[in-house]
C-alpha cells in the first residue's frame, strides 16, 4: 500500500508519516534530514548504508529492533536511497507477508523512479508493505508512483499547479485542500474513492524527540511557599 503525505512545510507531514509508521510492528525509515530522535531500545539509528543493510536484516531475520532509522551521511542521496530500497527490495522477497512500514521521507531527496522503487510500490503485497512518503508538492512524486497511490494525505495547498495535479485524483480533495485550517488535512482514499477531513491534530500527533532532559533532584520534596 502506498500513502502520501503532501502540502506546505511545518504542517505535520513528517509527524503524521511518523504516526503511521508507527502502527506496523517492524519499520525502516529513511530520515536524510535527521529529524528523527526518539530514543527506544528497540530502535536503531545507522548513518551508513553497510550499517542500515546489516540492521535491517536483523531487524527482521533476527527480531533484534522493530525499527531502523537510516539517516545517511553518505552525500550521494540518490545512490543512498538505491541500495536501501534494494535491500528493502531482497527483505520482501524473502518475507512478502511480514508487516513492514517504508517511511522515505521529503521525496524531493531522491529519483523514485528506480526499477527497484517501482518494484516495491507495485510488486509487494499491498496489505503487508506499506510505503509511506512525505513531499512537499506533489510534483516531488513522480507520476507513477502518484498513479498508484492507495491514500493521499493533503495539508492545506494554494500553488494552482499542485492543485492541479491533486485534482487530477480527486477535485474535491483539491478544492478541500484550498480551504484547510492549520494542521487539519485532506485524506483521499484512491481505493475506495472516499474522502474525509481530520481536522484534529492531537489525534495523530507523535513526538519526534522523547530525550527529555534527566532530572536529577530527588523526587518528593514539599514545594514550599515563602
Ligand atoms: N499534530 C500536531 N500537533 C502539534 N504539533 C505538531 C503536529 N504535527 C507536527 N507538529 C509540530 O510541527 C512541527 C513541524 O512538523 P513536521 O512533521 O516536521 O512538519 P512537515 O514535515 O510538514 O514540515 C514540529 O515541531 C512538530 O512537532
Ligand atoms: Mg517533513
Amino acid at each position: 500500500m502506498i500513502y502520501i503525505n503532501i502540502g506546505r512545510r511545518e504542517l505535520g507531514k513528517s509527524t503524521l508519516a511518523l504516526f503511521m509508521v508507527s502502527q506496523l510492528p517492524k519499520r525502516a525509515i529513511l530520515d536524510p534530514r535527521r529529524m528523527i530522535r526518539r530514543v527506544d531500545s528497540r530502535t536503531e539509528y545507522v548513518t551508513n548504508i553497510m550499517d542500515a543493510r546489516d540492521a535491517l536484516h536483523a531487524m527482521v531475520f533476527d527480531d533484534e529492533s522493530d525499527e531502523v532509522i537510516y539517516q545517511p551521511e553518505e552525500d550521494d542521496l540518490d545512490l543512498a536511497f538505491e541500495q536501501w530500497t534494494r535491500t528493502l527490495k531482497t527483505i520482501v522477497i524473502q518475507q512478502p507477508e511480514r508487516e513492514i512500514g517504508i517511511f522515505v521521507d521529503e521525496a524531493s531527496f531522491y529519483n523514485l523512479e528506480t526499477p527497484t522503487f517501482m518494484w516495491l510500490a507495485k510488486c509487494s503485497l499491498r496489505d503487508y508493505t506499506h510505503i509511506i512518503i512525505t513531499a512537499h508538492q506533489p510534483k516531488d512524486i513522480p507520476t507513477g508512483i502518484r498513479a498508484i497511490a492507495d491514500h493521499w494525505f493533503v495539508f492545506y495547498t494554494t500553488q494552482e499547479t499542485d492543485l492541479a495535479k491533486i485534482a487530477e485524483k480527486s477535485p474535491s480533495a483539491a478544492r478541500e485542500a484550498k480551504a484547510l485550517k492549520g494542521r487539519s488535512y485532506v485524506h483521499w482514499n484512491d481505493t475506495k474513492a472516499e474522502l474525509a477531513i481530520n481536522k484534529n491534530p492531537s489525534s495523530w500527533y507523535i513526538s519526534m524527540r522523547n530525550s527529555v532532559p534527566t532530572t536529577v533532584t530527588p523526587k518528593g520534596s514539599e514545594v514550599a511557599h515563602e
